[in-house]
């Protein structure tokens, strides 16, 4: 928790919810270990579709459909493009989609996301990071190319319980890698020209990134 447990429970218990639809499969996700947005990400992610009011969404990790169908469910004429590569996932997604009668505006792409995104060539309003920690810096050049200027990128969980304050020797070995991306990533989305970012301690640390610019020169690996 980077957040008191108390302070989050107080935040969460203001919650009203998102409807039985979304409620029960949260609590089904909840229930199956399947890792979806907690209730202060969501409430956070409602009010920046809320002022945003993308048309076009790309989502980079489906799990089991729930954030995809919260963000059908809060905006209008929105279509969401979504990427899962766990097999194990992909059909319980699918069968959430077409049971809350949204699926005709959310398109599942199934595979690797990085070399999904490589291949895409539409332009997304909005695009919602919340795959492997690990990966994001390995996303960002295809995220910022598919992104329009003006459009923002939200980077969930980039705090990693805490460990992203931590001397690299305190995290565990097998985390270091992801440590140093993660970290590596945050930097670049705060110190690069024309993305202007907030990492917000929301739930596990949010990255909120306006793409201010249509041409972003990125720091050479
Ligand atoms: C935290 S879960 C997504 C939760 C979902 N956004 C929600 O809140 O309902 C992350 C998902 O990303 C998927 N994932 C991780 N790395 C991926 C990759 N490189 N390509 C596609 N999917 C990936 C995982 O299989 C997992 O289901």
């Amino acid at each position: 928790m980077i957040i008191p447990e108390r302070m989050s429970v107080y935040i969460n218990s203001l919650d009203v919810g998102n409807g039985a639809f979304l409620d029960e499969l949260e609590q089904e996700a909840l229930r199956d270990d399947v890792p979806i947005i907690r209730q202060d990400m969501q409430s956070f992610l409602k009010v920046l579709l809320a002022m945003h009011q993308p048309k076009q969404i790309l989502e980079v990790g489906t799990a089991v459909g729930f954030s995809a169908l919260l963000m059908a469910a809060n905006t209008e004429m929105c279509h969401i493009t979504t990427i899962e590569k766990y097999e194990k996932r992909i059909p319980v997604a699918k069968e959430n989609f077409q049971k809350s009668g949204m699926g005709h505006r959310i398109t599942l792409l199934e595979g690797d996301a990085l070399a999904i995104m490589q291949e895409l060539t539409g332009t997304y309003d909005m695009i919602f990071m919340d795959a492997a920690k690990g990966q994001y810096i390995h996303f960002l050049p295809d995220a910022l190319r598919l992104l329009r200027t003006g459009g923002i990128l939200i980077s969930d969980n980039v705090l990693q319980d805490g460990d992203i304050i931590e001397s690299h020797y305190a995290v565990e070995r097998r985390n270091r890698t992801i440590y140093r991306r993660m970290r590596e990533y945050l930097y670049v989305l705060k110190h690069t020209d024309g993305l202007l970012t907030s990492i917000v301690p929301v739930e596990d640390g949010a990255a909120v990134t306006v793409k201010q610019k249509e041409a972003i020169v990125l720091p050479k690996a």
